[in-house]
């Protein structure tokens, strides 16, 4: 699949590589293009355009101007995964008692948003096999969408078992609020290798 990650950082590389390896064709969107030796970087249009599948992996803050400033026809009846925690500058929930994820589906009707991979640290969250057994939450109101988000993440080998799909797009608030529970983990911890599982 042509994936288009939005964003040339760690999220962005870490991810578009794990999925380069597995297989896909990743370009990374940019706002200010230059050369990258992994990846074709395109401007943020041109990514939208190409990908067939796109993720945001924008600073969460930025990220729902930066999107719906884009010419977003092209991305319409397309999966947008949103990777991202949106912080204020003092790491505050940007969107208390909502969510990036419900902001971007509400600005971007025709596109199918799906929440996910935003509650590990990167490393984690691009090969879960680097620690034990953990969790991955999926949240988005299409079904189709996020069965292809699934299948992307089995393809950073999160299992069946380790997926916890929550419904719809407004669940997820709850793993865009692990966000806190997240800093305050890692500060005790000092270590990102880390997650949340969920158990019965
Ligand atoms: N790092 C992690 O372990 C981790 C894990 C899970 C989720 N996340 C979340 O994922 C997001 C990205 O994290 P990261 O670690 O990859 O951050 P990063 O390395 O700082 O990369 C952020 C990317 O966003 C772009 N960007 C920022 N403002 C923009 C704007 N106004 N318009 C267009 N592009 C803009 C940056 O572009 P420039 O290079 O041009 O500034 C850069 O490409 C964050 O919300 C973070 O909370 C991170």
């Amino acid at each position: 699949m042509r994936i288009a990650v939005l964003g040339t950082g760690m999220v962005a590389h870490t991810l578009g590589g794990a999925w380069k390896k597995a297989g896909h064709d990743v370009v990374l969107g940019a706002r200010d293009v230059a050369d990258d030796p992994d990846f074709q970087v395109l401007t943020l249009q041109e990514a939208i355009v190409t990908g067939e599948l796109v993720v945001n992996a924008i600073t969460g803050s930025a990220a729902l101007e930066a999107i719906t400033g884009l010419d977003t026809s092209a991305m319409a009846g397309k999966t947008l995964l949103d990777a991202t925690n949106a912080l204020t500058e003092t790491n505050e929930l940007l969107y208390p008692n909502s969510s990036l994820a419900e902001r971007l589906q509400a600005a971007l009707p025709d596109v199918r948003v799906v929440k996910s991979l935003n509650t590990a640290a990167i490393q984690v969250m691009a090969d879960p096999t680097l620690i034990g057994p953990s969790s991955v939450f999926v949240s988005g109101d299409d079904e189709a969408a996020k069965d292809a988000v699934k299948r992307l993440l089995h393809d950073l080998g999160w299992s069946d078992e380790a997926i916890v799909d929550l419904g719809g797009v407004t669940t997820a608030r709850g793993p865009e609020a692990h966000i806190l529970l997240f800093f305050e983990t890692i500060a005790v911890l000092k270590d990102p290798m880390f997650n949340i599982h969920v158990v019965r």
